[in-house]
């Protein structure tokens, strides 16, 4: 079977800043920055972009689109020891689709109540008692909380349709509609954001750096995490993206460009989302701090109240906003059940259509764990166990193997030749010494914080972190197993 080919440059490159824009940017990174301290963030952030982002997209890039293959086929053409490498992407990547689902499904909610302001006043109450149903603890699942549910399936009903048509026909096609309208939608809500009374209170909390929090160990920890989730990188999906590339493509440059693209939406989004935080603040006669309380309701809790106290045009931007959530979260969506269905039709000599049915059937049975009522507690909790060291050991083992055992060299000349820019020692240096170093010293940190002052703060007993880090070492194990099964092309 030929392998399927983007049909234009800038179809790739749309699709790669589909798959890194996503919930990372506005949901995630609404918290993270919020939770981090602001402006304090930031720099950590960048520089996480810079010295790892950046350098392991260039990395990740290559070995796509000199091995085309999926990942684990990538990494074993590279070297066939290396097929688990790619497989625990695979499988970082599955986990992260099957919590990840049920995000875009409640966004979908929020957009079809975002018409009619339909979360009331009361917009915790609305997300965790009506949406989410929420239950006492991660042990009472208390059977579905039907309004997630509906959101899960829809979403996944999009994802199979798209998915279905292929690299050209589904993906690139989405993209070119999904991207373009999403940068609109942001222009919107920024000005919108920012034009508020009391914007700048927010503005300037989101914008003032703290340089005494950067000896804080957490904050870079959270910023790699993001990054890494941010930036699609060792989920598998970079690898797959660029192995549809044609020949004599840019790599450096395209890894630059959608880097760039992602770390943009992130810090503008911010005007739009801290802008309108800022209003609300001003509005009640609170600082910022105070105007919200839990990390993962910011997007879903505290921005449906500031809509709602908005001085007009409150339903308009409420749809705009969530439907910017849901473009930007969908597209991503799809490039992740791609890294993982690329991995079945490469590994089983599947058709895209069985590797597709495969895919989405699992992923959503996964997935319907975190649309009960205790789901939201699975979901933080592996999201955190996931994040913060899922990517990063993929990372790690992808700059090890190949930048050390493989040979860093050949990837550069690969990259290189026929690059504006060029991967030059600042590369080597960055993927042979920085990133393993970094990478190695915020694992043994985060293991650390996790033993002292194990996740959640008391709301979680110890059986229920061993869950989700008995996930993590579940999706260890099968990436060790599976280059172990017969039956594939070489
Ligand atoms: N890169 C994707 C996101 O940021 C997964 O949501």
């Amino acid at each position: 079977m030929a392998r399927e080919v983007w049909n234009t440059r800038v179809g790739f490159i749309l699709a790669a800043v589909g798959s890194a824009v996503g919930l990372g940017n506005i949901w995630r990174f609404s918290y993270m920055a919020y939770e981090n301290g602001g402006g304090a963030f930031l720099i950590p952030y960048f520089v996480a972009i810079l010295t790892a982002g950046i350098p392991l997209m260039i990395l990740e890039f290559g070995l796509g689109s000199k091995f085309r293959g999926s990942a684990p086929m990538s990494l074993k053409r590279a070297k066939k020891s290396f097929e688990w490498i790619g497989w625990l992407g695979v499988m970082t990547g599955f986990i992260i689709t099957t919590y990840y689902a049920v995000i875009v499904g409640w966004s979908l909610t929020y957009l079809v109540n975002a018409f009619t302001l339909g979360w009331g006043t009361d917009t915790a109450g609305f997300l965790f008692g009506e949406v989410l149903e929420i239950s006492e603890s991660p042990w009472v699942l208390g059977g579905f909380a039907y309004k997630a549910l509906l959101g899960l399936l829809a979403v996944w009903a999009i994802v199979w349709i798209v998915e279905k048509k292929g690299v050209q026909g589904g993906i690139e096609k989405a993209n070119k509609i999904f991207m373009p309208l999403l940068w609109i939608l942001l222009v919107v809500l920024v000005l919108r954001g920012v034009t508020l009374v009391g914007s700048l209170e927010g503005l300037e909390w989101y914008l003032k750096p703290d340089f005494s929090k950067l000896t804080d160990p957490k904050i870079w920890i959270a910023a790699y995490g993001q990054a890494f989730f941010s930036l699609s990188l060792g989920m598998a999906i970079m690898i797959t993206y660029s192995s549809y590339l044609p020949n004599k493509s840019d790599i450096v440059n395209n890894a630059f460009i959608v880097s760039l693209a992602d770390a943009a939406f992130s810090f503008t989004m911010g005007f739009a989302v801290f802008g309108t935080l800022g209003y609300m603040a001003a509005a009640k006669g609170v600082g910022i701090q105070e105007v919200v309380a839990s990390g993962v309701g910011l997007v879903f809790v505290v921005l449906p109240e500031a809509l709602n106290m908005l001085p007009g045009l409150k339903a308009l931007t409420a749809v705009v906003f969530f439907l910017s959530i849901l473009v930007a979260a969908l597209s991503s969506l799809i490039s992740i059940v791609e890294g993982f269905a690329a991995a079945m039709m490469d590994k089983f000599e599947m058709s895209r259509s069985r590797a597709v049915d495969i895919t989405i059937g699992m992923a959503l049975l996964g997935s319907l764990i975190y649309a009960t009522k205790g789901g939201l507690y699975w979901l933080d909790i592996i999201d955190h166990f996931v994040n913060n060291y899922g990517l990063l050991l993929v990372g790690l083992f992808e700059a090890v193997a190949i930048c050390w055992v493989y040979g860093g060299d050949k990837i550069k000349e690969w990259v290189n030749s026929y690059s504006d820019i060029m991967a030059g020692s600042w590369w080597d240096i960055a993927t042979k010494v920085f990133l393993p170093l970094v990478l190695i010293v915020l694992l043994a940190q985060e293991t650390w914080n996790n033993i002292v002052e194990p996740y959640g703060g008391g709301d979680y007993d110890i059986a229920a972190l061993m869950v989700g880090v008995g996930v993590l070492v579940a999706g260890i194990i099968i990436s060790f197993i599976m280059p172990r099964i017969k039956k594939e092309v070489e």
